[in-house]
């Protein structure tokens, strides 16, 4: 078998290891086995590209390949070893621009070293590859640095309103056009630089148009966009893996960026557009009106008296790393007789299945924990609703205010019940910076401190109810 065919071979199997590894990460209880296929059709994809590649390069091309493999993974396995799970997002998004950046050098490239075996429309063709190839990997590079700044908080997450922005988008794909159908005929380096200017000018102005919310789809379109780069650059290094691999992501992220958008009741044209047609409303982080606090101990007293309890978490656990006790919350108040179940918004935290992740880290039963749609209508007969670091997904305003900024955003009703206590540490606003007038409402409390450390003191306060006071023997509540 030559070298080729047995690289193709291998590319087939490692195509099929990355589908294998998407079906796994699609359920939690398969996402394990879905990362070894995912590392073991990594593994094969670059030892196959590595062993075509030493067909026509020389020894010190291997050593340098050797080399960038050996940096890269370091820096990889650093990275991923450190990271928060919060931190995750940022991470994703500015592994999205290396993505983005490696299209951009692979279509230069492409101008450049031209296959001299190219003639007539095969060259055309090849021309366009290379300005699609540019004109992607571009608009991801620089997308995914601002999605970076803006996820880490480096810079605003409100939106960027310039005069004219959505002139200025179309403007920008209609000079892409043109520049293709010209570079198509003439190919020429002024042009290549021309789209490559306009391209990242378009890249870091569609993301910073985008609000905080909107920022999960973000973050998935540009993965989509990354695989679609990545793809464009398949067919210029003519890869067969690499088209598929590209393909694969591309289309997975476009999927899971509309089913974001639906749950969050966004047209998924708008968020890819920029915000196109999502009218600009003003942050509104002021308090509005008084709020009322609770201790750990009236909160512990509550729980004793109540029948039924949903727990609806948010990034607050995350950062306070608050899912064990929690958990703990949650068995205890179970062996009492107390229903407790947990409402899972789907953007609760930073990334898609954040907070069942956490959970499920906990040992937290998978049949207690919902999905938005099957509890929202639960509320209303709750005793106690413990809303613990979540703010932008319990934000009545989404439902009763027009002007807000995450109006149409469906929320989990949490103010429908009896009793609501809201962990968090001060009175500030949550990622999309608007002020929640839930925090105002007659039956909310507010818990401040750490999420983790307030859950704690209530299981102490529950101990200490339980245990018998001799001095007050004889007494009843
Ligand atoms: P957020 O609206 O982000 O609010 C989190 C709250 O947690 C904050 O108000 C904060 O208040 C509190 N908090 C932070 N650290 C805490 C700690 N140690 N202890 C107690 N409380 C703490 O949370 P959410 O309701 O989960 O909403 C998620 C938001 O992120 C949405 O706007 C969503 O669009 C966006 N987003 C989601 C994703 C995905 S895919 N899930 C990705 C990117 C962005 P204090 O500072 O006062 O404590």
């Amino acid at each position: 078998m030559t070298t080729v065919t047995a690289a193709e071979a291998a590319y087939v199997v490692a195509a099929l290891l990355f589908i294998l590894s998407l079906a796994g990460l699609s359920q939690h209880r398969t996402s394990r086995s879905g990362v070894v296929w995912g590392i073991a059709g990594m593994v094969i994809a670059l030892a196959a590209t590595v062993g075509l590649a030493s067909r026509s390069i020389t020894a010190t091309g291997l050593v340098l390949i050797a080399v960038a493999t050996a940096v890269g993974a370091g820096i990889g396995l650093w990275r991923a070893r450190v990271v928060e799970m919060t931190g995750m997002p940022e991470l994703i998004a500015i592994m999205h621009s290396l993505v983005g950046l490696a299209a951009t050098f692979v279509g230069w490239n492409g101008y450049l070293d031209v296959d001299p075996g190219l003639s007539g429309s095969l060259l055309g063709i090849h021309h366009a590859e290379v300005f699609i190839g540019v004109f992607i990997g571009a608009v991801t590079f620089t997308g995914s640095v601002v999605a970076y700044l803006k996820l880490s908080a480096r810079i605003k997450s409100n939106p960027l309103t310039l005069p004219g922005k959505h002139i200025l988008n179309v403007g920008a794909l209609v000079a892409f056009v043109a520049l293709t159908v010209a570079f198509v005929a003439r190919p020429n380096i002024g042009l290549l630089i021309a789209v490559t200017v306009v391209a990242l000018a378009l890249g870091a102005h569609l993301v910073a148009s985008i609000g905080g919310g909107d920022m999960p789809v973000v973050v998935s379109m540009l993965n989509s966009y990354s695989g679609w780069a990545a793809a464009a650059s398949g067919f210029l290094l003519a890869n067969n893996l690499l088209i598929v691999t590209g393909a694969l992501v591309g289309s997975s992220g476009a999927y899971l960026s509309y089913i974001m958008c639906k749950a969050m009741n966004r047209s998924f044209i708008s968020v890819i557009a920029g915000g196109f047609g999502t009218p600009a409303a003003a942050a509104d982080d002021g308090e509005q009106g008084e709020h009322r606090e609770i201790n750990a101990e009236e909160t512990a007293e509550l729980l004793r008296d109540a029948t039924s309890v949903i727990i609806t978490p948010g990034y607050g656990m995350a950062v306070a790393q608050a899912q064990y006790p929690v958990a703990e919350l949650a068995r205890k108040l179970r062996e009492r007789g107390v229903e407790v179940r947990f409402g899972i918004h789907p953007v609760a935290g930073r990334l898609p299945g954040h907070m069942n992740v956490l959970l499920a880290e906990a040992n937290v039963p998978y049949d207690v924990v919902l999905e938005m749609d099957e509890i929202n209508d639960d509320f209303a007969a709750t005793s106690v609703v413990l809303v613990i670091g979540a703010n932008d997904t319990v934000n009545p305003a989404a439902t009763d205010n027009p002007a807000s900024p995450i109006a149409g955003m469906p929320v989990l009703h949490v103010w429908e019940a009896a009793n609501v206590v809201v962990f968090k540490r001060s009175m500030a606003a949550g990622y999309a910076g608007v002020q929640n007038p839930l925090f105002f409402r007659e039956n909310t409390q507010m818990l401040f401190g750490d999420a983790k450390q307030r859950v704690e003191d209530i299981l102490r306060g529950l101990d200490a109810l339980d245990a018998p006071v001799p001095e007050m023997a004889g007494t009843s509540r």
